[in-house]
């Protein structure tokens, strides 16, 4: 029969979160605010990309349920799950105003009912919602934290196949708990207090946005001393005590996550006491890799003031719709202060209310014809095989900028384009002609 969970929040990590614990036996109602995402979810859509979830809540049948109704959603519950979003304010603090909503609406639990915190918030909310908890009487509801570490693009298999759950709890029985609502799931349980749980949180999204910030400034060196950053990271990351994920050079890392929780943590440290000088370098290599792709367009060519740019994907990572601090956004809006005609295609984020002033393209071909440089800024798999002869001839300057380093640079080099990616050699159907002032390739010929 399985417990009787209620999940707040139908997002990426709640709806994730519902249907993995539908699909392990359990009983799920999930509640969001958006009446048109409830009544996508009730008619079996997903309201946003992410493989493989329509097709276990399609599998999971009557265990998986959506209201709009907190009511409805907290009754009978055993267990609530706050999956709300917990965005940045202006000043790169948490805001927790969702999750303060949600607290406020569980007045009716029954005894013995455990409030789990799966939204990523500071170290120290859980003290802060206990006091508050018991302020208002609650003394009989337990908490939870058991924070989400799913990636977006991969989340379902995130979810059924965890490197670990993480539980910090102020009551044992309470973790006991939720520990065992993860039967069924392979995977070492790190039980904790809260503080720590929600640490561990923090500083494993600090580390990885660390480490990708580590390797586009060894890219950056790279492409200075002419080594090959991709070479580089394979041999680094062969070393067992480096590992290989997460040391893809590229134009930075954005998204829901990496960028504010390296940012509550930043401010955490420094409303405790303490400067943390290596988050600062971070932030700021990961704000300046965004720009980058703007000089090595000047570079090929010249002033971009009227030159048509493609930017090739949207979405801050591949397999993914979301737009949340996609490094899209700055690019493209730098391109646009440049005098740039900026043309975007997407295979499936909508950009369409965040970017202004860029045009929308349905296919690749559409968004590079007589453009003057294609830039690659998702790794989606369909631009491996950009450099081809119809995508060439349909440019008015075959360039390839790669922000993903997903191209060959050999293919691109045969199939006559000039290549340019993150900490990799250019490369040049031209090379070898005398340097001039002038911009680096000339237009496109197909003749030539
Ligand atoms: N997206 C990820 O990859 C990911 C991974 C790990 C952790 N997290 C964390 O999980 C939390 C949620 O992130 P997300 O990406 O799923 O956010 P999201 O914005 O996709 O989803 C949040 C959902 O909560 C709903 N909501 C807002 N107020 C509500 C309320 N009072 N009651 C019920 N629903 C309400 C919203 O309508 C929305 O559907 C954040 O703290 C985030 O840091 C996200």
């Amino acid at each position: 029969m399985g417990e009787r969970i209620a999940v707040f929040g139908a997002g990426y990590a709640g709806l994730v979160t519902a249907a993995g614990f539908a699909d392990l036996g359990h009983q799920v109602v999930v509640r969001d605010v958006v009446p048109e995402k409830v009544d996508a979810l009730r008619a079996g859509r997903v309201p946003f990309h992410e493989p493989g979830l329509e097709e276990v809540i399609a599998r999971v049948g009557d265990r998986l349920r959506f209201t709009l109704d907190y009511q409805e959603a907290v009754e009978g519950a055993r267990f609530v799950f706050v999956c709300v979003g917990t965005p940045a304010t202006y000043s790169g603090d948490a805001d927790l105003s969702a999750v303060w909503t949600v607290l406020d609406e569980l007045r009716d639990l029954a005894d013995g009912a455990v409030v789990v915190m799966k939204s990523t918030v500071p170290v120290g909310t859980g003290d802060t919602v206990r006091a508050a908890l018991d302020a208002r009487g609650l003394t009989h509801i337990g908490y939870v934290s058991n924070p989400e570490f799913l990636a977006e693009g991969s989340a379902v298999k995130d979810f059924l196949e965890p490197d670990r759950i993480v539980i910090g709890s102020f009551q044992e029985a309470d973790g006991d708990a939720v520990e065992r609502l993860h039967d069924g799931l392979d995977a070492p349980s790190v039980r904790t207090d809260v503080p720590s749980a929600e640490m561990v949180k923090l500083a494993a999204n600090a580390y990885l946005g660390t480490r990708i910030s580590f390797i586009n400034e060894i890219a950056n060196v790279c492409e200075l001393v002419g080594a090959d950053v991709e070479t580089v990271a394979w041999g680094m990351g062969l070393d067992s005590r480096i590992g290989t994920r997460y040391l893809q050079a590229g134009i930075g890392f954005g998204g829901s996550c990496f960028p504010k929780d390296i940012s509550f943590l930043k401010l955490l440290a420094g409303n405790s006491g303490y400067h943390f000088q290596l988050l600062n370098s971070v932030i700021e290599v990961n704000e300046l890799q965004k720009r980058r792709v703007v000089s090595k367009l000047q570079k090929h060519l010249g002033s971009l003031r009227g030159k048509t740019i493609a930017l090739l994907g949207l979405a801050f990572k591949a397999n993914t719709d979301d737009m949340r601090e996609a490094p899209s956004i700055v690019l493209a809006s730098r391109l646009l202060a440049e005098g740039a005609d900026v043309r975007t295609w997407d295979p499936v984020a909508d950009a369409s209310s965040i970017l202004r002033g860029v045009t929308f393209a349905e296919t690749v071909l559409e968004a590079v014809r007589d453009a003057d440089a294609a830039v690659v800024v998702t790794g989606w798999d369909e631009l491996r095989d950009l450099p081809r002869a119809e995508i060439r001839d349909a440019m008015r300057v075959p360039l390839i900028v790669d922000g993903r380093n997903v191209v060959d640079p050999g293919a691109a080099r045969s199939a006559g384009f000039t290549y340019e990616g993150i900490g990799r050699a250019s490369t040049s159907p031209l090379a070898g002609l005398p340097e001039t002032d002038e911009p680096a390739i000339a237009e496109h010929s197909p003749e030539a």
